[in-house]
């Protein structure tokens, strides 16, 4: 077991960390403010290559581990969750599963431009009554011979208006239940196929969550990812390693907290000296680094047992579970260590304290990474 990470991964914290203090920080308030879709800064993450980092190169990714995108992930949600869920949700649910099992056609159409950070997709499996119960499928997708008819409706769908490429999960045979579902790959701007109401959201409000509607979409067949009744094992496979891109998310909104907290408390001071210099300040930054520590430890152990090629479908599910939970707590507590200047926009650690809440949401709620992790303890 070894602790040190190597100087290819030191390399990538370091142009995360610096990308995201140089072109992401600048802008971070005023597009949380505005909602407003970062974009320009999503483009230069794709031409820095960050958006298909797991890819192999031949297919115009880094070709790098898990590893990597983990430290990557940690540095970009220090400073913007908004940004680090475009890019979590391309690298880990859309690239990722197209790679797995894509054709050779699909890779070069749809794979190759997403890994090179040229397009964006989005991963389309929640719907009005269908979220964690995510078997039961209302959208349909009807097998018409050559071609699939798709309707229905999708919601909380992350990077629903900035997208090109959707993977949508949608029943073909409800007989068969989950095992009658497909998951199909389409274009945007599909004749059927609309971009509904922007979501007005607590946190993550620079990223664009919407409903999307389908009438009567025509999808080739080519187009679904493997063997018909594959698409409910896709997504379940796509978000094992999705929740290892959320942990770390919630990882690096709970150190960017701590690290602004740490930073405050040896600038302000209260009766006569330093916060800092308070055993019940000295307590919390404590807590805090050591529930970070522990965080980090599960989201690094989820990539390596993914990187290895061992099962990580409940390592992933502890990573979440836990790392959201601290990212919850740690912000709450960075807010409580920056007093009154933690409750203003310009500190920043409100809009981490409200990003935060999210990673117990979204890629199944802590409700569902417990079922997954209990099913496993119990056999
Ligand atoms: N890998 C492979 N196969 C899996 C699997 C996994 N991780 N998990 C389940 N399966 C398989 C099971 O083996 C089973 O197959 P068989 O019938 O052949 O044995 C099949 O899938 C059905 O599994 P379950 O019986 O366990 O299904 P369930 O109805 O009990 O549900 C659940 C289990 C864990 C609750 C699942 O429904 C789930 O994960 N729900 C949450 C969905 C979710 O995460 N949604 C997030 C949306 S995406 C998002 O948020 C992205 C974003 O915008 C940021």
């Amino acid at each position: 077991m070894h602790f040190e990470y190597t100087e290819e991964q030191l390399m990538i914290q370091k142009a995360a960390r610096d990308f995201a203090n140089d072109v992401l920080k600048p802008g971070v308030i005023e597009r949380d403010e505005h909602q407003k879709f970062p974009a320009a800064e999503v483009k230069q993450l794709g031409e820095l290559g960050f958006l298909g980092m797991m890819v192999d190169q031949k297919y115009g990714g880094g070709g790098l581990d898990t590893v990597s995108y983990v430290l990557a992930m940690e540095e970009i949600s220090k400073i913007d969750a908004s940004a680090s869920v475009v890019m979590s949700v391309n690298n880990s649910l859309v690239c990722w599963g197209l790679e797995q099992f894509g054709t050779e056609e699909q890779k070069q159409k749809y794979l190759v431009p997403l890994a090179k950070g040229e397009i964006i997709g989005a991963f389309c499996l929640s719907e009005p009554e269908a979220g964690s119960d995510a078997t039961s499928q209302r959208t349909t997708a009807i097998d018409k011979g050559d071609y699939y008819l798709l309707n229905g409706t999708k919601n909380w769908i992350t990077n629903g208006s900035s997208a090109s490429v959707y993977l949508v999960m949608a029943q073909t045979d409800a007989a068969k239940g989950h095992k009658g579902i497909n998951c199909l790959i389409v274009e945007r701007g599909a004749p059927g196929f609309q971009i509904g109401a922007k979501e007005n959201k607590m946190g993550i409000r620079g990223s664009d969550t919407h409903s999307l509607m389908f009438t009567d979409v025509k999808v080739p067949k080519a187009n679904r990812i493997g063997e018909d009744g594959f698409g409910f094992k896709f997504a379940m496979k796509t978000l094992s390693g999705g929740r290892i891109g959320i942990a770390a998310q919630a990882l690096g909104i709970a150190s960017g907290a701590y690290e602004l907290a740490l930073a405050y408390s040896k600038e302000r001071k209260a009766f006569g000296k330093f916060i800092s210099e308070h055993q019940a300040i000295q307590f919390k930054l404590a807590d805090m680094a050591t529930e970070i520590e522990a965080a980090r430890l599960l989201c690094l152990k989820a990539a390596v047992l993914k990187d290895n090629h061992d099962d990580y479908g409940t390592a992933s599910a502890m990573a979440k579970v836990y790392a959201s939970r601290v990212a919850m707590w740690v912000t709450t507590e960075a807010v409580q260590i920056h007093g009154g200047y933690g409750y203003v926009k310009e500190y920043h650690v409100e809009r981490l304290m409200r990003d935060a809440k999210i990673t117990q949401i979204y890629e199944g709620t802590t409700e569902v990474q417990k079922i997954v992790i209990s099913r496993s303890v119990l056999g």
